[in-house]
């Protein structure tokens, strides 16, 4: 079986993925040379990413970003049933504190908007000294909470799932190098 045959097309080319990358890593190095790592006793920006779909982000952009800076991870689960529907909880934490720290949040998509916003109030709620969220896609078409997103790569508006670089459908699809959509097909039986 061939990775891209059930692909309807592809949304995001490996080429703009490298150039939008390198604009955000340049754009957050600038915003950050100021405040963090080069300031005396300061301590370095550290950059969550959101485990599984945001580790491809995550490991391109921070060799995008020129300032020094650290990475830790974060797994958030949907609790997933009726009673409850759309509430969230840490599955996996971040190895150290981040009170006081400058922390910077990476995601792949932001879609309903209630994963990103989970993590903002988990990590406020920890005294980080700033707190900013990086999304590679920001797909609004179904955002049911608004969400302050300081840094995005690409905004869609269509409605689409949608798979590659660290995106999945039902865990695979994650090492696409591109971002693209899949045939309805390759989605029926998942209403
Ligand atoms: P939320 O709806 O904004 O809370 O997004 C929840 C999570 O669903 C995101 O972190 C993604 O991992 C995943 N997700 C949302 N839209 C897509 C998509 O189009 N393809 C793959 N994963 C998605
Ligand atoms: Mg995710």
């Amino acid at each position: 079986m061939r990775l891209n045959q059930s692909l309807k097309r592809v949304l995001i080319q490996e080429e703009q993925l490298r150039r939008k990358i390198g604009e955000l890593g340049a754009e957050i190095s600038g915003d950050y040379r100021e405040m963090s790592g080069e300031v005396a006793g300061g301590r370095p920006l550290l950059t969550v990413g959101v485990l599984r779909g945001g580790v491809i982000f995550l490991a391109d952009l921070i060799r995008a970003i020129e300032i020094p800076l650290g990475y830790d991870f974060i797994t958030v689960s949907s609790y997933g049933n009726a009673t409850s529907p759309g509430e969230l909880r840490l599955l996996k934490d971040l190895v150290d504190p981040v009170e006081g720290r400058d922390v910077l949040i990476v995601e792949d998509i932001v879609d309903t908007g209630r994963t990103v916003r989970f993590i903002q109030q988990t990590l406020h709620n920890r005294r980080v000294r700033s707190l900013k969220t990086c999304a590679l896609i920001d797909k609004r078409a179904r955002r049911e909470v608004e969400v302050e997103l300081d840094y995005v790569g690409f905004r869609l508006e269509e409605d689409e799932f949608l798979v590659g670089y660290g995106l999945d459908y039902a865990g695979l699809y994650r090492n696409l190098p591109y971002v693209a959509s899949l045939k309805p097909a390759a989605l029926e039986g998942d209403a």
